[in-house]
């Protein structure tokens, strides 16, 4: 059977309302707001309220997502959620979701894909799309990084935000398609370990020594973090717009990953690629791994950014370590 094209229908997003300012962390954690600004670009970031869990933010953003695509929950086949800060350990975070949607004719699954979440889910959806093991799928980012960032530590609290973006992805007969995917994973290199969250799982079950070292929060090396991620990110850009047999740019907007204003400048320096054709929504959010494509993506859509026909990439790096890209004839 011929595999079949397959789009993204519609977006959404949610980010929640409290905000964390760069004023905000000066006051906890010795820092300024114009040391995060000239080292991350980063403004200001959302933080989930207590009571609210991972799921519920996806639960916002895909709402917005089906209404967009003009589907109701219960058409979905699929349910494939990217998160590093589920519900709980099991039952799965999609599985809450589908829940609350009330998605009744769908499987549900979670993807550990660290800040790639967005983009590993939409490249499994667009196989199962393509296959027809499943005509509707929707895909969903979502974290709740505040509930795990060590705000004792500056090189890592200035950075992480809470949000979730979410997309359906189902077979198109317009002009719309994914064209392209592509995602790789280092678990292999030391470097694998330069973002972790050590403590809750099975190498390392809840202990009260464990909670007194602080290993139930995320602890990163920044600068290891950075350089691999110029390095990824371009190669990526390149990679991407040549398996298209395209110069860089013709490429109308890049979506990535929202980790560091002076990462994006670094990586469109050497990709060749104009950085004012990065969506870039960081100062605002920070941080929010990988529902930050998500979350860019739909604001780029509904702002008008992205247009019919315009050639999209989306690209991110992140935790694992992982990397990933897809391009999108919108
Ligand atoms: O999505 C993937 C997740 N990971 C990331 O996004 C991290 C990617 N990496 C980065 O964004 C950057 O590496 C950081 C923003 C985390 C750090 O920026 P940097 O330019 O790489 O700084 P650095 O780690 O090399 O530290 C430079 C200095 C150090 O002081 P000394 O040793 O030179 O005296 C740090 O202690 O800046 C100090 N520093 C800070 N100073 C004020 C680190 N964090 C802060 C802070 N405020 N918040």
């Amino acid at each position: 059977m011929p595999l079949r094209k397959v789009g993204i229908t519609g977006t959404g997003s949610y980010v929640p309302e409290d905000k964390i300012t760069n004023a905000d962390l000066a006051k906890m954690v010795d820092t300024s707001d114009e040391w995060i600004t000239t080292r991350t670009g980063i403004k200001e970031r959302r933080r989930a309220k207590p009571g609210q869990a991972t799921s519920d933010l996806a639960y916002q953003a895909s709402v917005r997502a089906l209404e967009a695509a003009n589907c109701s929950a219960d058409e979905l086949d699929a349910i494939i959620l990217g998160t590093i800060t589920p519900d709980m350990n099991f039952p799965s975070t999609a599985c809450f979701l589908q829940k609350k949607l009330m998605a009744v004719n769908a499987s549900a699954q979670d993807i550990s894909a660290a800040c790639c979440g967005f983009i590993y889910a939409l490249r499994t959806a667009r196989a199962l799309g393509a296959t027809g093991d499943a005509n509707k799928v929707l895909i969903v980012s979502a974290e709740t990084l505040t509930k795990y960032t060590n705000y004792e530590d500056r090189g890592s609290c200035v950075l992480f935000g809470d949000g979730a973006g979410a997309a359906v992805i189902e077979p198109t007969d317009n002009s719309t398609e994914i064209l392209d995917t592509w995602a790789r994973a280092d678990g292999y290199s030391e470097a694998a370990m330069s973002m972790v969250l050590r403590n809750g799982g099975s190498q390392s079950p809840f202990s009260q020594e464990a909670l007194d070292n602080k290993e139930h929060l995320i602890i990163i090396r920044g600068r290891e973090v950075y350089k691999f991620a110029v390095v990824r990110m371009s190669e990526l850009i390149r990679d991407a717009a040549a398996r298209q047999n395209v110069p860089v740019t013709d490429i109308d907007w890049i979506v990535p990953h929202q980790a560091n204003l002076r990462i994006l400048q670094g990586v469109a320096e050497r990709a060749g690629y104009p950085v004012e054709r990065f969506y870039i929504n960081l100062q605002k959010y920070g941080n929010s791994s990988g529902a930050s494509v998500g979350i860019a993506l739909d604001e780029a859509v509904r702002d008008g950014s992205i247009k019919d026909d315009h050639l999209v990439l989306l690209c991110a790096f992140g935790g694992g370590l992982t990397w990933a890209s897809a391009t999108i004839r919108w």
